[in-house]
């Protein structure tokens, strides 16, 4: 089994990928693989709105990545989201990337692109706005017939310079419980599968 992490922040080595580190610490001590991509140095480009993804199964414009991001996450068991807060919410590149995830599987509903892979959600901010970033990609996952995980809190940390992050204890254990609920959930389905 697989989880494909999507860091959204402009910042490698920055505090949502320490955050997303810690998830995927937890899913590897449960023999689940993990792969982080890093929108940090790229751009992607908003909806065009052009709805030529109809049938393709993927966006039709090839000027930046999301397409073979977006082929990663199809073949994923599990997708971890990761977004610093920026102005409140999620960053714009984050935003662009599920705009255009959202309008490609709307476009092609019947192939069900992401139909019951498991989705979780992580936030790192310096003070204000972290649920509504939270609440923007668990959104995203709750019109694509995914199973949403949560934790023991919600799935944020707070720190605003790389590394502040580990200074929050709570933040941390919150990571943690994420990861192990996101295995955990994981093999369940893979051993009902199994059954069924
Ligand atoms: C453009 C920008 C906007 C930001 N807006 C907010 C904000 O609205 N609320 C907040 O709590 N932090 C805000 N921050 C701080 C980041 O959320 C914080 O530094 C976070 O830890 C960055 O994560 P990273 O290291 O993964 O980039 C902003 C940072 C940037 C660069």
């Amino acid at each position: 089994m697989k989880v494909l992490g999507i860091n959204g922040s402009a910042r490698k080595d920055g505090n949502t990928e320490i955050l997303m580190n810690i998830v995927f610490e937890e899913l590897e001590t449960a023999g689940i693989e993990t792969e982080m991509v890093q929108l940090s140095g790229r751009v992607i480009e908003p909806c065009r709105a052009c709805w030529a993804c109809g049938g393709k199964k993927n966006c039709v414009h090839k000027r930046d990545m999301f397409q073979e991001i977006f082929e990663k996450m199809t073949l994923a068991d599990g997708i971890l989201l990761g977004s610093p807060v920026y102005t409140a919410n999620i960053s714009a590149n984050m935003q662009a990337f599920l705009e255009r995830a959202s309008v490609v599987t709307d476009m092609n509903r019947n192939e069900k692109l992401l139909r019951h892979k498991v989705g979780a959600a992580l936030t790192a901010a310096r003070r204000g706005g972290a649920l509504t970033a939270l609440d923007a990609m668990n959104h995203f996952f709750m019109l694509q017939d995914m199973f949403l995980v949560g934790s023991s809190y919600w799935p944020l940390a707070y720190g605003q310079m790389p590394g502040d992050v580990r200074e929050d204890e709570e933040g941390l254990n919150t990571m943690k419980a994420l990861g192990q609920n996101m295995a955990y959930l994981l093999k369940t389905l893979k051993e009902g599968r199994g059954r069924a």
